[in-house]
């Protein structure tokens, strides 16, 4: 939905939506689009379908497409899935069509969507031909995305660099806040703190790279302060387990960074 304001507001004619349920026309300003149960290619004159829905609903809703009626032999069909091969439309690349992807390195969540623009995020393109690859990377520019040629077979390492960057953060945000709660905090105020600190790590991150922005107890090797920690954890077996893996992990890349 997202890309597809940023898609009309940049002069593409986005001509129907279909859904699995029946709801609302789409509204933006003063444009409405027709939003159907039926996938219906034709109907709308489409020369480029994107298919927005979960990862897992991918090959059964290329089934569904490649059994419908098309507008012209060869539309450009993508989907937005970061890790999903474009094995998963087959059926749609069998019957002519162009097929690839475009995953931008950005999330959406729903609690704060705005606008469509994807404001210099990076943009994995990936296609079966030629001409997709280029009409990708034009859809990618047109809402201000960065578009990079990705490799299929390389989709996994690339979404999951996605998932550590994005979703590993939030969860690490959620663990730094139960930490505050537990050294009565209230959440308003620890949420602050703890996002103005992660901001200056991450400033630190894009300035000089992980290796020499990471500072504490593991870079300084202060044993009695991760006894502490592990101390306070006693009671948290999950966060625990966390807290382990991510001393191990620092401990042996600090060790691989030192040797180079
Ligand atoms: N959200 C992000 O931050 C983000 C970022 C980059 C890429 N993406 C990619 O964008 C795509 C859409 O993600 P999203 O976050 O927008 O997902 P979403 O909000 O959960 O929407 C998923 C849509 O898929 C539909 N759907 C689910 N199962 C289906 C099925 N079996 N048959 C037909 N439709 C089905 C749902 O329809 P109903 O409404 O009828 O249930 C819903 O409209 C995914 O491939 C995701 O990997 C998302």
């Amino acid at each position: 939905m997202s890309l597809c304001r940023g898609w009309d507001a940049a002069g593409h004619i986005v001509g129907a939506s279909w859904n699995r349920s029946p709801g609302e026309a789409l509204r933006w300003g003063d444009r409405e689009i027709p939003r159907h149960t039926a996938i219906d290619p034709q109907s709308a004159g489409a020369s480029a379908i994107c298919l927005a829905v979960a990862d897992d609903a991918l090959p059964r809703v290329a089934h569904m497409l490649a059994r419908a009626p098309w507008p012209s032999p060869s539309p450009l069909v993508f989907h937005l899935a970061g890790s999903v091969s474009l094995d998963a439309l087959e059926p749609l690349a069998r019957r002519g069509a162009i097929t690839g992807s475009l995953h931008p390195l950005r999330s959406f969540p729903e609690a704060i969507l705005r606008g469509g623009v994807l404001d210099g995020h990076l943009c994995a393109v990936t296609s079966d031909s030629e001409d997709g690859r280029r009409r990708l990377q034009r859809l990618a520019r047109d809402v201000g995305g960065r578009p990079v040629d990705l490799d299929d077979g390389d989709r996994a390492a690339w979404h999951l660099a996605g998932v550590a960057g994005s979703n590993f953060l939030v969860a690490m945000m959620d663990f730094a806040e139960q930490q505050m709660a537990r050294a009565g905090m209230d959440v308003e105020t620890a949420r602050a703190g703890l996002t103005l600190l992660a901001e200056g790590a991450l400033r630190a991150v894009r300035e000089v790279g992980p290796a020499k922005a990471l500072t504490g107890p593991v870079a300084r090797g202060d044993r009695s302060t991760l006894e502490r920690h592990r101390r306070c954890l006693a009671d948290h077996p999950r966060s625990s387990e966390v807290y382990e893996a991510l001393v191990a992990y620092m401990t042996a890349r600090l060790g691989e960074s030192s040797g180079d």
